[in-house]
């Protein structure tokens, strides 16, 4: 028998035991008379001790065995001499005297250790993911997911959702990010798409009377890659019938409370604080406020009316914003210090960074058109003190808000201020449009099957619309520690209003019926009021196990070049396989030398 326990599972209950265990060699080391080496498996690790006085034999064999090799062996579990436990391991108490062993596989020489993984590079780590994935930490990761995932199953088994499986194979979705397109060998020169996301089919599935749906479930998009995306990755994808927003964020803030608590032991406050999307951007300059922290902007426009700045004074006669944010601590930052600051600002889109340190005094290039009284009450708008630094931008307003916003999280983690704790927060009132400067029109900030707020559909529906950015849809997102972890809506299901939406974005009856005709078919056959919600579930687990990274969480991800440097995908394919899907490769000469 190759296992009676697990290496993680011994204790000093099992001292004077015989046991049979096997698993990896993690590390091994010779000290004469005792051969020392410790055994790993998945649940954890336990010492090995090979002595003379046990078995000579087993004593010689134990000097072939290196790094990784897998062995099984039999022994007996003593406890440590005093003085030798380690506290740091569950089974530091105890170590097992082999009888017997039994080398199942060497290993080669390895391209990194088990132990030094965590700093090998990247790529390295992706090409040998077995060794990587080695790692107890790494393990720990995928067992954690794992857990979240069953008991987000029996959680909405519970409230009665049926996980329903939906195609991938399929056609665009709308979620806007460019799509995987499958090429269809039957249907030559037709392309399948691979979905962003389930939003038709999980509507449909309303319309067919489920009530209530999930699936955890792969999404693909071809975006730009960031620490917190991947082109596929997995979403916690719920949707319900006669629901209210209120209704599906309470369910998922069960949910989230269940989960914080079995897997991660942590209490989540509910319900959890809700924001609305104006308020967040004037506040924080996000859609995603990171509230571990303050540092709030601060509107500096009555301050800056009453100075002659001329850079601010122009600002606000062209209809832009003056705001400010606290630099604590800072005015010891030296004048190359605060340069690299601007020039960093710079970088975010703002033309400068106006800036007055409290030290004894006001000192500040710009104190000279300030009055000392107008320089006092910013002080106390922004809560500032001797020793703090107050940093101003003037542009629009989108672009105050974004670089604020962005300099906001900076200051945050160089002043080292960012609470240790879990802070979820609900975005409301989310504009329905967005302006696409690029397509030069109109675009759905969610989806376009996003439900308007009762008081516009009445505007909607009556054409009496004038600003479209001022209409509110009622989509919510929840975001955690300044990362959007799930994103949802109620749904629009009068096929009345759902033309009117398109026309309002400029997609025609033609494009519409082409695009997303099968759910505007099936809204026509007694859609019922309708809802839900996707979470995202590499970031989700990401956080809880303080990752860095997504990559941490998904067992085989893609680097940010999108290539899966384990498998080498994507490659390039056999002739015979493009001669079937009627595919001719044409790449121009500058795309092949960039790549
Ligand atoms: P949305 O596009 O907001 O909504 O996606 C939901 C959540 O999925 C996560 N996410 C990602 N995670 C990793 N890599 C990516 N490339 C990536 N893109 C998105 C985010 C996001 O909040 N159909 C709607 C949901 C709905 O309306 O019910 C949708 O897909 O955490
Ligand atoms: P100037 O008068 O252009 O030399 O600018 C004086 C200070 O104001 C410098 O610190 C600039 O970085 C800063 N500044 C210039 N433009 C802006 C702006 N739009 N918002 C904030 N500060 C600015």
């Amino acid at each position: 028998m190759f296992r009676t326990k697990g290496c993680g599972e011994l204790t000093s209950d099992d001292i004077g035991k015989d046991v049979n265990l096997s698993g990896w060699v993690f590390r091994s080391r010779d000290h004469g008379g005792l051969i020392f080496a410790d055994l790993r498996d998945r649940g954890g690790i336990v010492q090995l001790v090979f002595s003379t006085d046990v078995s000579a034999e087993t004593h010689v064999s134990a000097h072939q065995l290196r790094g990784e090799y897998v062995i099984s062996v039999t022994g007996e579990v003593r406890k440590r001499p005093e003085g030798t436990e380690n506290p740091d391991i569950p089974t530091g108490q105890v170590e097992i005297y082999v009888k017997t062993l039994n080398i199942l596989n060497r290993c080669e020489p390895l391209p990194f250790t088990i132990d030094e993984a965590k700093e090998a590079s990247e790529s390295l780590r992706l090409r040998y993911r077995y060794l990587d994935l080695r790692r107890p930490e790494m393990m720990g990761n995928l067992i954690t997911r794992h857990k979240a995932c069953k008991l987000i199953r029996d959680y909405l088994d519970v409230q009665g959702f049926l996980e329903i499986e939906t195609p991938v194979l399929t056609k665009s979705t709308p979620e806007g990010a460019r799509d995987y397109l499958v090429p269809s060998r039957t249907n030559p020169g037709a392309f399948f798409a691979l979905p962003q996301s389930p939003q038709l089919f999980k509507q449909i599935l309303m319309i067919a009377g489920a009530d209530r749906y999930f699936q955890i479930v792969k999404c693909f998009r071809d975006e730009d890659l960031r620490a917190d995306r991947q082109p596929e990755f997995t979403q916690v994808d719920l949707e319900m019938s006669f629901v209210e927003a209120d209704d599906v964020m309470i369910l998922v803030e069960g949910l989230l409370k269940r989960l914080f608590k079995e897997v991660n032991g942590e209490d989540i406050a509910t319900p959890i604080e809700r924001m609305t999307y104006d308020y967040a951007m004037e506040t924080y300059g996000s859609d995603k406020p990171d509230l571990r922290f303050g540092l709030p902007l601060v509107d500096m426009a009555p301050e800056a009316l009453q100075s002659n700045f001329k850079v601010f004074l122009d600002v606000l006669s062209s209809g832009g914003k003056v705001k400010a944010i606290l630099g604590k601590g800072m005015a010891g930052l030296s004048r190359k210090e605060v340069d690299v600051l601007t020039s960093e600002v710079q970088s975010y889109g703002a033309k400068g960074l106006a800036w007055i340190k409290i030290k004894d005094g006001f000192e500040s290039p710009i104190a000279k058109f300030f009055k000392e009284d107008t320089m006092r009450s910013m002080t106390e708008k922004l809560q500032a003190a001797q020793g703090d630094m107050m940093l101003f931008v003037a542009d629009s307003g989108k672009t105050v808000n974004d670089v604020l916003g962005r300099l906001r999280i900076e200051i945050a983690k160089r002043t080292n201020i960012i609470e240790n704790k879990n802070s979820f927060v609900w975005i409301t009132d989310f504009p329905l449009f967005e302006y696409d400067s690029e397509e030069n029109r109109f675009v759905a900030i969610h989806h376009p099957f996003t439900s308007p707020t009762d008081a516009d559909i009445e505007a909607i529906l009556s054409g009496s619309v004038t600003n479209l950015s001022s209409i509110k849809s009622k989509a919510y997102d929840i975001v955690l520690n300044g990362s959007e972890i799930g994103g949802g809506s109620v749904r629009i299901h009068s096929p009345a209003l759902q033309k009117k939406i398109f026309e309002m974005i400029g997609i025609g009856a033609e494009e519409a019926a082409e695009r997303f005709g099968f759910l505007l078919d099936a809204l026509k056959y007694g859609a019922p009021p309708h809802g839900g919600l996707a979470l995202g579930l590499d970031r989700l687990i990401m956080i809880m196990v303080g990752a860095a990274s997504i990559r941490d969480v998904i067992a085989f991800p893609k680097t940010q070049k999108a290539v899966c440097p384990l498998s080498g995908a994507p490659s390039d394919v056999d002739k015979k396989q493009l001669r079937d899907l009627y595919i001719k490769v044409n790449i121009p000469e500058k795309v092949v030398e960039v790549k």
